[in-house]
């Protein structure tokens, strides 16, 4: 029996999705919502906002869509799932009470101290004046976090004191991230290399998936601003099938127990960004959705069709499923319109993306698209070139000659993404 799918969501992750979604056998008709100018060609996209959980519903109801996808922050920690769930329609995704993890940094630093899971050592603070003097009484580095969502923006490494009181200043006084600044989070700053995981949760039983790694700055050798996410590989070819199995038992695991203990029992994707440090693994942060650009490079090398994941999670039977990988290596190579992470143009024109797709093992994912009769620049990330290979150098190269094809004015990418992982 095939089944309607609609997909909440239109950056890069959501074209990645959708174009794995689209392969399956027991899929009928798509629909994604926005969904950007990649969608389009492997959907239909649907003009309702990801926040517009009550006209989303009805567009559900109205197609007979039997099941709905969602992977992105504020829907999920504003309660679509709830919501859906409520109207007794069908949602892959945490609830609301779950996805706070994501959504509220001061519960899951509390629920990390509460259920001994490693992180970096922290402080909230609700009173300007409290944090002020945290920061000088601990010095510098310091990191500081606004506690609410804040699109990756709301996270400052501070290495010197007056870094740290603008920081302070900008997200308690002068509101730049309004409520999701009302709770911070100051913590101690970790070295070491960045992971993530993924665990596929059906609140009952989970499964972890090969380890992957961003690249989250701006400027190539990790310096600069911090992004989304401008380039990732999976899996990490240094970190072994035991070390998985470690951060399964130090971090995945009580995790997903003390939610349930909570009565916030998590179905969905767990997704925690990891700091291997030199006191070992620390949870940087929970997310509770896949990461994007994560989501690129896992659609790449997932065998399994991925509506059987999904409905296994939302029917609770993820214990029956398997779940089978590619062998090699994927990278995705973000294109970025010149100036992000902070002001860009837009409208900008694209071209080259299919010649890019000719070559072996090459497929480009929009992010930032919009398509009316040309296809355009419409946000910082626009593009994600992923490759595919027998090894992570041939990954590399097939996709780093593959974005010399893809143009736009100020396009502007990092030319050491995986480089490290390369030469580790
Ligand atoms: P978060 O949203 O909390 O993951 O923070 C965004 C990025 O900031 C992370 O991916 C890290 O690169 C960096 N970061 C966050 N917390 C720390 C920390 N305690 N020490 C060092 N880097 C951090
Ligand atoms: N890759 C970073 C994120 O999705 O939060």
């Amino acid at each position: 029996m095939t089944v309607d799918v609609l997909l909440v969501g239109g950056g890069g992750r959501e074209h990645a999705l959708a174009w794995k979604i689209a392969q399956s056998p027991r899929l009928g008709k798509l629909y994604i919502a926005p969904g950007n100018g990649g969608t389009r060609l492997v959907g239909e996209n649907i003009s309702i906002g990801v926040m517009e959980f009550e006209k989303i519903a009805q567009f559900v109801e109205e197609k007979k869509i039997g099941l709905t996808i969602c992977s992105m922050d504020n829907p999920l920690v504003s309660g679509i799932v709830d919501f859906f769930q409520a109207r007794g329609l069908r949602i892959w995704g945490p609830t609301k009470v779950a996805a706070q993890i994501e959504g509220s940094k001061a519960f899951a630093k509390q629920l990390m101290r509460e259920a001994s899971i490693p992180t970096a050592d922290f402080a909230v603070f609700t009173n300007h004046d409290e944090a002020l003097r945290y920061v000088h009484e601990k010095g510098v580095p310091v990191v500081v976090k606004a506690s609410g969502l804040a699109l990756g923006k709301g996270v400052s490494i501070c290495r010197t004191l007056s870094e740290a009181e603008s920081a302070l200043k900008e997200i308690m006084l002068d509101r730049v991230f309004k409520d999701s600044g009302t709770e911070v989070v100051i913590e101690e700053y970790l070295d070491g290399e960045e992971l993530s995981i993924h665990a596929l949760s059906d609140g009952k039983t989970h499964v972890l998936f090969p380890v992957s790694q961003d690249h989250k700055t701006i400027g190539e050798g990790d310096t600069g601003k911090n992004t989304g996410g401008i380039g990732t590989i999976v899996p990490v070819p240094w970190v072994s099938a035991d070390t998985l199995k470690d951060l399964d038992a130090r971090v995945v695991k009580p995790t997903l127990e003390a939610l349930a203990a909570r009565g916030a029992s998590f179905a969905g994707i767990l997704y925690p960004g990891l700091k291997m440090s030199s006191q070992g693994p620390k949870v940087l942060e929970f997310n509770a959705r896949f990461g994007d650009p994560e989501a690129q490079v896992y659609m790449r090398l997932l065998k399994t069709d991925i509506l059987d994941l999904f409905e296994a999670c939302v029917d609770g039977t993820l214990q029956r499923q398997t779940i089978e990988w590619e062998t090699g290596f994927t990278i995705n190579i973000v294109l970025c319109s010149g100036g992000y992470p902070d002001e860009y143009k837009k409208g900008f024109p694209i071209t080259g993306i299919e010649e890019a797709e000719k070559l072996p093992g090459v497929v480009v994912f929009h992010a930032g698209t919009t398509f009316d009769g040309t296809l355009k620049t419409s946000g910082g990330r626009v593009l994600g070139v992923s490759a595919v290979g027998a090894t992570l150098k041939e990954a590399l190269d097939r996709a780093y000659e593959a974005v010399e094809k893809i143009n736009f004015e100020g396009k502007y990418f990092r030319r050491d993404i995986g480089a490290k992982a390369l030469a580790a």
